[in-house]
């Protein structure tokens, strides 16, 4: 690999938001060593190679969640760690199996790789604010900050699988790291909403592209979220592992909106669109995020609600996904 700024790995690299990543950190000038379950797979890894500067200094090498060991030659040698792979996909039967065991174990497979290794300096694991979100009291506590953790009871009572995998993980990665002496910073970005890379539309992709097309419900289910531009997501994951003084939680979000209010601001904005604003009263109650940390971590301004969806259906549109205007 040729000079730069170092080695960092990327888990699950050919994903919606490692993708972003990889081409953010190419462009800073770090070689990246991507970890995909099939680096033969020209669907999943083909946007990647075609990343400048991936030529030169993008490896892709193979590795599973659910195999014991499978990082260890991934980490091997990097100064760093970015830990963004898990399955965000719709629970077909087990959630156990398909979401939260390889959530937790694959989060604790990739952090015993790095523990074998005297290179890793800092791993950067993209947790969720789903991991911060769910809560009973927000009637008295509706200003959340990083000291804030989803409520395990409440997300299995309601079946929301996704916060489980996502809170569970999160907790086990801490554990470990204070356990093992790991350096971990975890970035808990709200909705990330911008350019898809991959040739495939990613689960969370494919949502905001039935939102953009009339279909209401899964943002129905979502009720009130946060939102954020996949580039200051990628962002923050960096300022993260550069700044000497980072450590703990960041909380990374735009703003926080009503589905109800996101349909009437994206059939606005957006007239030629079938954007879905059937949204039934009920789902999430009113709550907004602290991002104070986050800020003082050095992203002082956030790309705004607008240039996300802009850049969104910029992307959707090269992919055919959207009619051009
Ligand atoms: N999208 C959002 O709005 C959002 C918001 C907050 C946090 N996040 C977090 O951001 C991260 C990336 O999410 P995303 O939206 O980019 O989803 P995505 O496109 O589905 O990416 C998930 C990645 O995880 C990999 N993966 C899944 N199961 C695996 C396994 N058993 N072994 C190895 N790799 C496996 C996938 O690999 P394959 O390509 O092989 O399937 C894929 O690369 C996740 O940690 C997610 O929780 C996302």
């Amino acid at each position: 690999m040729a000079e730069g700024k170092g080695l960092v790995c990327v888990t699950g690299a050919g994903g919606f938001v490692a993708s972003w990543l990889v081409k953010s950190l190419l462009e800073r000038g770090y070689n990246v060593r991507g970890t995909v379950r099939d680096p033969d797979n020209e669907k999943k890894t083909s946007h990647l190679k075609a990343l400048p500067g991936a030529k030169e200094r993008l490896e892709l090498v193979r590795a599973d969640l659910l195999v014991d060991g499978s990082f260890d030659a991934a980490v091997s040698g990097c100064d760093g760690v970015f830990h963004t792979a898990t399955p965000v996909v719709a629970i077909k039967e087990d959630p156990k199996a398909e979401m939260i065991d390889p959530a937790v174990n694959g989060t604790l497979n990739v952090l015993k790789s790095c523990a074998k290794t005297t290179s890793v300096k800092r791993i950067v694991m993209t947790s969720s604010s789903s991991a911060a979100r769910f809560r009973t009291d927000y009637a008295t506590n509706p200003l959340l900050d990083e000291t804030s953790w989803s409520d395990l009871e409440f997300c299995t009572k309601f079946k929301m699988w996704y916060a489980v995998a996502k809170t569970t993980a999160e907790k086990a990665a801490w554990d470990f790291s204070e356990k093992n002496n790991l350096n971990l910073i975890t970035i808990l970005p709200t909705f990330i909403i911008g350019p898809v890379l991959p040739s495939e539309l990613s689960s969370t992709s494919t949502d905001v592209l039935d939102l953009l097309t009339g279909h209401e419900k899964k943002f129905q289910l979502y009720g009130r979220m946060g939102y954020i531009h996949i580039d200051d997501v990628a962002t923050v994951h960096i300022l993260a592992y550069e700044t000497p003084g980072a450590s703990g939680r960041y909380i990374c979000s735009e703003g926080e909106r009503d589905n109800t209010e996101v349909g009437e601001l994206l059939k606005v904005r957006y007239p030629n669109l079938n954007v879905a604003t059937r949204f039934e009263k009920g789902g999430m109650p009113y709550y907004n995020f602290d991002v104070k940390k986050v800020k003082e971590l050095g992203l002082t301004s956030f790309k705004s609600f607008d240039v996300m969806f802009d850049d969104a259906i910029e992307s959707y549109r090269n992919l055919n996904l959207l009619p051009t205007p």
